[in-house]
């Protein structure tokens, strides 16, 4: 009887203790084994480890401990210490490179795994054991308590990751490296540095000094992507700038102690504006062009296909592209230590290349008959370059149309359709749809948040499954958010669009399907914001906002309420005056009265209000119910 309970036991005390919001651990991990004491931290507490990577481990976990508890600190080789770091004599097999085993007991911690990877996983749950004054930068005086848990963590997929754009927006390096430490601490392993595109080139190449000279400054310009004015004859392109070999070597560096693999972006044939102004000669027209400062440049058709009013397009039928290429991936392999690089391949317009006399002569010689199926060679041509240098081809999903090889990578944004397709064909494939990745879309209520043309709250992250059904769990190795920076002017905003997302997809990359309860994520959630509070971290907050829908019928607005936080009480009023906790309380829906009313809704917690005011106006209450 006894060894029939056990298992159960086993198992009702993991679930149980995952939902435990006192331990406010993200990701969640695969078992936590709560014990009914604590450690308290000693004032001089020594980290002990064995062998120079756990000693980098030890260094990183010191600085972190050091400078809020305001306590001697010391990593030190040996195995006697308050925090001991351990690499495993015998491998443990379940843990595999990232795993790790984490023991507080009322003498110490123990941190133990494979490989030094799994070390730095250990230590950052360590940190989130701390009080949230951990998070600070000044010495604060609290209790430096962990409570006593026994913890086996390893992660779902092996690509857990975020893509930065610095094209659309340049970032100093210290904000990327700042970024890096946060993704890190969340256990990604993968920093997709999208370094290139059409309103500036960020990386040095040195046998090209154009491409940052010209390449990298725009003129400045400010207000929405896309409608921005054109360059004045003459006018200084004085906004951008990029990073140095040294600047990406020290960047590489730091991403390395972090465990951090960073995979570098040059985005072509297409989104190659910011080339092109340097070095005009590699597109089909030839013309002169500037790095693009976010003109209406293009025109969408509604179905995922539109029109470059401006080529930005590198010319696939001209050798000397495929020269440039070269040179620019000699310098891009040297820096990188990834064995991936991603080419993009994405959005890139056809129109200039059908109507170039010598696209049409290659297609004839190719015996090709769409201009399309012109990308394909491109990227075929790409792709030896890459291997050449010793390099991985990766790239977005359109690298599927026109035929790649089969050691290509895949990465699926347009929805999870080209992954699935790509997985069928072999491909390995990181998924990272719009659908549930894209960071740049707002994530609560459309009026009040950031504008931008599409929306995806966190809780719809936080649902998101990987692998698709039918598709063989190997090909996916995992997945990725991606920020794209149009909208977005510096790291405090990126961060706004970051978090909590970026929380969640780390849930959804990390922890077991199976732990996944969105449920039980919020309190730790919450128990995030507060520590991203300490740490001045900036985050939306659209979580604790209403969710407003309507629908219409035989003339009258109907309203529905919801929240993604349980528990809210949300109130409105129609009247004009602001709402409190004594206005309309929502239950159940409502229909609105006539005439040109204006709704607001207001969200309360425990008698606090919580939420956001959002203020909507017939008109809008309409269109939102599809009139
Ligand atoms: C993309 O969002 N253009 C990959």
């Amino acid at each position: 009887m006894k060894n029939l309970l056990f298992p159960f036991l086993l198992f009702t005390t993991t679930v149980l203790n995952a939902q435990n919001p006192s331990l406010p651990l993200i990701p969640q991990p695969v078992s936590v084994q709560r014990g009914s004491g604590t450690y308290t931290l000693p004032k001089a507490a020594i980290i002990a480890y064995d062998g120079a990577e756990a000693g980098r481990v030890a260094e990183i976990l010191t600085q972190k401990m050091s400078l809020p508890t305001g306590y001697a600190i010391k990593a030190q080789s040996g195995k006697t210490g308050a925090i001991q770091l351990k690499l495993n004599a015998a491998p443990n097999a379940q843990l595999g490179k990232e795993g790790y085993t984490l023991n507080v007991s009322p003498k110490g911690v123990v941190i133990a795994a494979n490989d030094p990877a799994g070390l730095f996983y250990g230590a950052q749950t360590l940190l989130q054991l701390l009080p949230k004054e951990i998070e600070g930068k000044a010495v604060t005086q609290t209790a430096w308590i962990i409570p006593t848990v026994s913890i086996t963590d390893y992660p779902r997929f092996g690509w857990r990751g975020v893509m930065l754009d610095v094209s659309r927006n340049f970032f100093p390096k210290e904000d990327v490296k700042r970024y890096i430490d946060q993704l890190a601490r969340l256990k990604y392993n993968t920093f997709h540095w999208h370094l290139t595109d059409d309103n500036g080139w960020r990386i040095e190449i040195k046998a090209l000094p154009k491409l940052t000279s010209v390449g990298a400054w725009r003129v400045p310009r400010s207000g929405h992507f896309g409608d921005r004015a054109d360059p004045k004859p003459g006018e200084a392109a004085t906004d951008g700038g990029f990073y140095t070999q040294d600047d990406i070597r020290e960047i590489v560096r730091y991403a390395q102690e972090r465990h951090v693999t960073i995979v570098p972006e040059i985005d072509v044939p297409g989104h190659s504006m910011a080339a092109l102004a340097a070095y005009p000669e590699l597109s089909c027209t030839k013309q002169a062009v500037t790095v693009n400062p976010g003109t209406p440049f293009s025109e969408w058709y509604g179905n995922g296909t539109f029109k470059m009013k401006v080529e930005n397009t590198l010319n696939p039928s001209d050798e000397n592209v495929y020269t440039f290429l070269d040179q620019v991936f000699t310098e891009v392999a040297a820096l990188f230590p990834s064995p991936y690089i991603h080419v993009g391949g994405d959005e890139c317009y056809k129109g200039y290349w059908a109507q170039d006399p010598g696209c049409q002569e290659l297609m004839k010689k190719l015996n090709i008959r769409h201009v399309e199926d012109l990308q394909g060679y491109f990227m075929n041509r790409v792709e030896k370059i890459l291997t050449a240098k010793g390099k991985k081809f990766l790239g977005w999903d359109e690298i599927l149309e026109g035929g790649i090889s089969p050691t290509a990578t895949v990465m699926s944004w347009r929805g999870v359709k080209g992954g699935i397709e790509a997985a069928h064909l072999g491909h390995d494939v990181v998924m990272t749809p719009t659908t549930f990745a894209y960071l740049d879309y707002n994530q609560g209520e459309p009026t009040i948040d950031p504008p931008i043309y599409a929306g995806l709250r966190v809780s719809k992250s936080y649902s998101f499954e990987p692998v698709p059904e039918g598709v063989e769990a190997k090909y996916i190795l995992g997945g990725q958010g991606n920020l794209w920076t149009e909208q977005i002017p510096n790291l405090r905003y990126a961060e706004y669009m970051s978090y909590p997302r970026v929380w969640a997809l780390s849930e959804v990359y990390w922890s077991p399907k199976e732990a996944k309860n969105w449920e039980a994520f919020v309190p730790r959630l919450e128990a995030h914001f507060d520590r991203a509070d300490v740490a001045g971290i900036n985050y939306s907050k659209a979580v604790y906002d209403a969710i407003v829908k309507t629908t219409a019928k035989d003339g009258k607005l109907t309203l529905a309420l919801e929240s993604e936080v349980p528990g809210l009480d949300l109130f409105y009023t129609t009247d004009d005056t602001m709402p409190d906790d004594h206005s309309l309380k929502y239950a159940q829906p409502v229909v609105l009265p006539d005439g040109p009313i204006t709704l607001r809704v207001v969200s309360y917690r425990s008698g606090k209000p919580i939420g956001h005011l959002i203020t909507l106006k017939r008109a809008e209450l309409e269109r939102r119910a599809g009139q």
